[in-house]
């Protein structure tokens, strides 16, 4: 079954064709950094303008690398929400045309479901269920209980910044420029983790809610104070990130101390950062539970999931191209 996906939800126009919910034939996607960067974060009106800018020859850029026509597709596959508005219309409108005039089955497709069937491409092995999904990106931060394709609950969540958002306010205070999230990780490379003891905030004993808003400000602060002006930016970097991530294996032990799961699998953009990747693989060592970390290019944002999880999903996702709507605020629940 070979399905398109597309996918702008926020600032990447992202297009890709996979067959059989794994095989990623061509993955596309534009990154509008360049348009962003100046203001320092993502501008929705400039975003959903270069979607609707780019989306079309992003089609057709990823049905020429895959070497097929429209018509050899069985099915398009969107994502339907959570994002920014202006962003996610341009990407649904475009699959409804596109499956009304093709007469072909449309999938309407939760982002954040998107993230967690990263973890399918490209792989002999797929994570087995029930496994334990932490999902870590510049908007949402949570751990995901995963029983099946169509069964899965939130069990923890962030109750202020996502993990990504920390990671590029914390680069934008170390003068780092957007996106951050990359540059921290490259920086921290070359620093000490244990140079400073950014604290480790855990909500609420009991949930496994996360919190990152205070060690942003504990790092703002650090920044103004005398020693923080002297202090090596390598070394800032380092502890701000081994903080995050102490937090966030904090929660996986937990999430597994309650659960019985047969595999973690770790994605989202945040997922891409080098030492929460060199954690995981030492957990999983450790613990004999086997990890999926998506590659890189597909723990960002990208469409080859939002086609991968069409695939999973079929059963509950199937939409009317007439009547489907972009939900901003999509709950992540599925509609079984
Ligand atoms: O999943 P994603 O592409 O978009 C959202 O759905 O939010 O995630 C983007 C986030 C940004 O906050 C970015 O800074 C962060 O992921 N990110 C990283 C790394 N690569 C991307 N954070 C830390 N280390 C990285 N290597
Ligand atoms: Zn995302």
């Amino acid at each position: 079954m070979t399905i398109l996906g597309i996918e702008t939800s926020c600032d990447d126009t992202a297009t890709a064709i996979v067959r059989d919910g794994r095989d990623v034939l061509a993955s596309v996607s534009t990154n509008q950094d360049a348009f962003h960067a100046k203001y320092g974060g993502i501008v929705p009106e400039i975003a959903s303008r270069q979607h609707v800018a780019l989306l079309s020859a992003a089609v057709d850029d990823a049905l020429g690398r895959a070497e097929i026509a429209l018509r050899d597709l069985d099915a398009i596959a969107v994502t339907r929400g959570p994002g920014l508005i202006g962003s996610l219309v341009v990407g649904v409108a475009a699959a409804k045309a596109l499956a009304f005039a093709l007469n072909k089955p449309l999938y309407a497709i939760n982002h954040l479901h998107g993230h967690i069937f990263a973890a399918f491409l490209d792989r002999d092995h797929e994570p087995p269920y029930p496994f334990l999904a932490l999902l870590v990106s510049g908007g949402h931060s949570q751990l995901v209980d995963v029983r099946s394709a169509t069964s899965m609950h939130v069990i923890g969540r962030t109750r202020d910044d996502a993990a990504g958002e920390a990671y590029d306010k914390t680069a934008r205070l170390l003068g780092l420029p957007y996106p951050g999230g990359p540059r921290l990780d490259a920086l921290a490379r070359g620093g000490n983790p244990k140079a400073h003891a950014f604290p480790r905030h855990r909500p609420d004993i009991g949930t496994l809610d996360l919190s990152f808003s205070g060690l942003k400000t504990s790092v703002r602060y650090f920044l103004e104070s005398d020693e923080g002006k002297r202090a090596n930016p390598a070394d800032v970097a380092a502890s701000f990130q081994a903080a995050v991530i102490d937090v966030l294996m904090a929660r996986v032990d937990s999430a597994f101390a309650r659960g019985e799961y047969r595999a973690l699998v770790v994605s989202g953009g945040v997922a891409a950062n080098s030492e929460l990747q060199s954690r995981v693989r030492a957990w999983s060592a450790a613990r004999n539970v086997p990890a999926f970390i998506p590659p890189p290019k597909y723990c960002t944002d990208n469409a080859a999931m939002i086609a991968a999880a069409a695939y999973h999903q079929r059963p509950i996702a199937r939409v009317d191209p007439l009547t489907l709507s972009a939900d901003p605020n999509l709950p992540f629940e599925p509609a079984a």
